[in-house]
């Protein structure tokens, strides 16, 4: 049974979206009547929200410089770059590079934000002196702005950029951040530590990170009072932080060291009597994050420990069945586990790599509504899951959690709410005191070296004009709008996928086919590959020149396996060669660029079309040289 979910799992990878979007309002299956309430009851709560309080400096921010401005990408690209620069003059250049160019005037006044207007004069007066000294306009005045404007301008951006991480960040370390939440503590909030840093590059890097974890355990373990661990301070941890090479291609190696680190953490959450989380990261990560979790949770020194946590993304084809397959597994083995629903923090990242590798699909949904809908689905199965699952509802969005409260009925002990520190803090604090409601905080702890991939990632969420957090600051948005049932929406459109986001390999269409690429962390790829390189793997011989007196190649993994031969070259084969090469040289640098870049595309899909053909009549026909095969297929 485990096994075909997991089997489940890995089919719906990259699976059409239409497929998997019907699936899911199967599951769902409100009826008409319930899907306006919950509109009704959300457009309500925004209303509440907006009544309640100011948006903060940063929401305002990013509502007036969001990713649909070409300024808001700008200081986006600056944001991302900014903390991985070394030195001060590649900074300036940078400023220089992402300010100057637009149109910063456009957004003076825009912002109800006193702040947000003062910053907007900021970067138009910011970007006018840098425009003045890139266009070498001298004199003394000039000279001054210039020798006192570099290192202001630097600093001041480098403040800013430091003063939105600090937005996201509870603390330096463990201990401030406790410090620093206990006013929320006291009001009846939990929360879960990060401790910042992701994908390791060293053992050094996952060591170190591994010891933050622990550390941070050790230090909550003093504020884990209660014997219920709903009431106690938790953990979340990136298994990307635990390994350096966690990659499905390195399993062998990697997995007992990774599980023997994730399961020294399960220890030491077990004995402090607070929960783990396993965070959700990249799509190709989650196969190996499941065979991880498949081999740390049944062990039996964790058994009556309720605090082994996963996170599912919904915003993935795979989590419904993510879901099923944890049930399964908590059940197998007698535990009760907590899942963290989400939707998804690596969206465009997910959408872009499917792109640049091209993948047959995309591994998350292209419509935001249908993650939405999702996520309703996922809430559904856990909550009925109640046996062996405790729901972690992470969400800021009022109609997903209408939703839920509606799912949920009257039970308010058998879930709690989530949310991020520096996020969503009005709706979660009007839940919390009008529905008492659990609600528990996901508080990153750290400086601001490692982080960079966790502050990209808020701002591309408070940033896009689709979130729901950036359409609550922006009051031309109807609360009614806002609310809107994601279900209605996706019924509105014939197909499930966004048309706006053409399939990786129509990403040049129609000018040319996109490469096809293989995810070679994907269980199910690496088996078909595996598969078809079987025929070359037992004595076939790559022939690249007929002739009797060619040189063996040797496979450079085994000495003992002739691959085939090659024919080298004479020194006049070579003369031959380079004359060719010489007379066809100045045709070549006088050929325009455009052309040039055109023989590379022609070469490009020649070879995407061919490639597959070249190999299978190689396959049909053993003994063909690749030259005459290649002629063959001309
Ligand atoms: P909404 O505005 O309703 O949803 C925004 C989300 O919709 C985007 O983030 C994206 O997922 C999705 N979306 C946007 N555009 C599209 C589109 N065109 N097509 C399809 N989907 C789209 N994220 C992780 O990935 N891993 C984690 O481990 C994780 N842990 C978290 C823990 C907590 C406690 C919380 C609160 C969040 C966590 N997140 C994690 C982040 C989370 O994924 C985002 O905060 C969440 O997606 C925002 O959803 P929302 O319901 O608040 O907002
Ligand atoms: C992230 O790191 C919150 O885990 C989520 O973006």
């Amino acid at each position: 049974m485990a096994d075909m979910l997991r089997q489940n799992i890995r089919q719906a990878f990259l699976e059409d979206e239409n497929i998997a979007v019907s699936r899911l309002l199967g599951v769902l299956a409100l009826p008409q009547g319930d899907r306006t309430r919950i509109s009704d009851a959300a457009a309500r709560l925004v209303g509440q929200v907006r009544r309640h309080g100011d948006p903060g400096v940063m929401q305002s921010f990013l509502a007036e410089y969001g990713l649909s401005t070409s300024e808001g990408v700008a200081l986006m690209c600056l944001a991302e770059a900014l903390l991985r620069v070394p030195d001060a003059e590649t900074i300036d250049e940078l400023i220089q590079d992402k300010i100057v160019p637009h149109d910063w005037a456009s957004h003076i006044g825009d912002s109800g934000s006193i702040l947000v207007n003062a910053s907007t004069w900021g970067l138009m007066l910011t970007g006018r002196m840098l425009e003045d000294e890139a266009e070498g306009v001298v004199g003394a005045l000039r000279g001054i702005v210039r020798r006192l404007g570099e290192p202001v301008v630097r600093r001041a951006v480098e403040a800013a950029m430091r003063e939105m991480g600090e937005q996201f960040v509870l603390g330096r370390d463990i201990e401030e951040a406790t410090q620093n939440g206990n006013e929320l503590v006291g009001r009846g909030y939990t929360y879960s530590y990060d401790m910042l840093g992701e994908a390791a590059r060293t053992d050094a890097d996952a060591i170190r990170y591994h010891d933050a974890y622990r550390e941070a355990i050790r230090f909550i373990a003093t504020r884990a009072g209660s014997e219920d661990l709903r009431d106690n301070p938790g953990i979340s941890v990136k298994l990307s932080a635990l390994h350096p090479r966690y990659e499905f291609t390195q399993s062998r190696l990697m997995l007992p060291v990774m599980c023997e680190r994730l399961l020294a953490l399960c220890h030491a959450a077990r004995d402090a009597r607070v929960g783990l989380n396993i965070d959700a990261e990249e799509a190709d990560r989650l196969d190996l994050s499941l065979e991880v979790i498949s081999r740390v949770l049944p062990e039996p020194s964790l058994a009556g420990w309720d605090g082994f946590g996963v996170v599912v993304q919904a915003y993935g084809q795979r989590a419904l069945h993510v879901i099923d397959w944890l049930h399964q597994l908590a059940e197998g083995h007698g535990r009760r586990i907590m899942i963290r629903l989400v939707k998804g923090a690596y969206w465009d990242t997910e959408i872009k790599r499917a792109q640049v590798n091209g993948l047959p699909g995309y591994p998350v949904f292209t419509r935001k509504f249908n993650t939405d809908v999702s996520y309703l689905a996922c809430a559904r199965r856990l909550l009925a899951y109640g046996d062996r699952i405790y729901p972690q509802f992470a969400t800021h969005n009022a109609h997903t959690v209408s939703a839920v409260l509606h799912l949920a009925g009257d039970d308010r002990e058998g879930f709690e709410f989530q949310r991020l520190h520096g996020m969503g803090d009005v709706l979660h604090d009007i839940l919390h005191q009008e529905r008492h409601t659990r609600c528990r905080i996901y508080a990153p702890v750290g400086t601001h070296e490692d982080l960079l991939a966790y502050l990209v990632r808020r701002l591309l969420e408070n940033g896009a004009n689709s979130s729901f957090v950036n359409q609550i600051v922006d009051e031309s948005i109807s609360p009614e709008e806002i609310a809107r049932d994601p279900v209605s929406s996706i019924e509105e459109y014939p197909q499930a996928a966004n048309s706006t986001i053409p399939m990786p390999a129509d990403l040049y269409a129609p000018s040319r086919r996109n490469s096809h690429g293989f995810d070679v962390n994907d269980p199910l790829t690496c088996k078909q590959l595996l598969a078809e390189r079987r025929q070359w793997e037992t004595g076939y011989q790559w022939i690249a020149a007929d002739s009797p007196d060619g040189w063996q190649i040797l496979n450079p993994a085994n000495g003992n396996d002739g691959v085939g031969s090659i024919q080298p070259a004479s020194p006049e084969a070579v003369d031959s060669l380079m004359v060719e090469a010489l007379a066809a040289a100045d045709g070549w640098a006088v050929t325009s660029v455009a052309e040039r870049a055109e023989c590379l595309m022609r070469a490009a899909d020649l070879y995407e079309s061919h490639c597959s053909e070249l190999f299978a009549l190689l396959a049909r026909e053993a003994g063909k040289t690749l030259r005459d095969a290649i002629a063959e297929l001309r």
